[in-house]
């Protein structure tokens, strides 16, 4: 007898402040068969984000959640609401999005583990915001991006993958982001499908 094994794909909530590219890239990979995930609602700070229009127009629930009462870290009310939000769609893991806010120990806690984040640089070089525009100030000659789990500092998390870009002479702020991002567009489906395999490694016991 042929024993099919069928697992429900893990419940992905992304959290974005803004274009909303790597999101994209993520919706794009269950699309194409590489994520074994669904996404099950869009959250944003920034109520006009395109990042919720992409969402809308695949049909998937997006909401903005007013970061009030704090512009750069997610506590208070804010956090709450999320926290409310992520619960009502039943999240299990949650993608981290061009999402410009501080994740504090609340949710930390209440999805340990269970959130990453991707981000322009090559960690621990550069942290923090633009982290392109610090590599061309550096005068480095190799950057890329980073996906992470988040812990409590600022994008400091246990690394799962790294992509790695060139930096040419000729680069300007907007040339170097945009090539980062093309490896970011690999590089988040790749890593959230090495954390979804992890997690159900550990719910089969091992
Ligand atoms: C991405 O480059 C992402 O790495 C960066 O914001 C951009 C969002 O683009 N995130 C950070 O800098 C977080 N520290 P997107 O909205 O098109 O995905």
């Amino acid at each position: 007898m042929v024993r099919v094994m069928t697992t429900t794909p893990i419940a992905l909530a992304v959290l974005g402040s803004g274009n909303g590219t790597n999101f994209q890239a993520l919706a794009d990979a269950i699309g194409a068969g590489r994520l074994d995930a669904r996404i099950v609602c869009v959250l944003s700070n920034v109520e006009n984000a395109f990042i919720l229009e992409r969402a809308r127009r695949l049909n998937i629930p997006a909401e903005y959640v007013s970061p009030a009462p704090f512009k750069t870290k997610l506590d208070g009310v804010a956090e709450q609401q999320t926290l409310d939000r992520l619960r009502h769609y039943g999240a299990e893991l949650i993608a981290l999005a061009g999402f410009m806010m501080i994740i504090k120990p609340r949710l930390l806690k209440a999805f340990a583990g269970r959130i990453v984040n991707i981000h322009p640089s090559l960690l621990p070089a550069f942290p923090g915001l633009e982290a392109w525009k610090q590599a061309l100030a550096g005068g480095i000659k190799i950057t890329g991006c980073t996906v992470h789990y988040v812990d409590a500092g600022t994008d400091t998390g246990p690394i799962i993958l790294q992509r790695t870009v060139q930096v040419l002479e000729s680069d300007t702020a907007e040339s170097l982001h945009a090539r980062i991002q093309e490896q970011e567009h690999l590089a988040y489906p790749a890593a959230v499908q090495q954390v979804i395999a992890k997690i159900r490694g550990q719910a089969r016991g091992g």
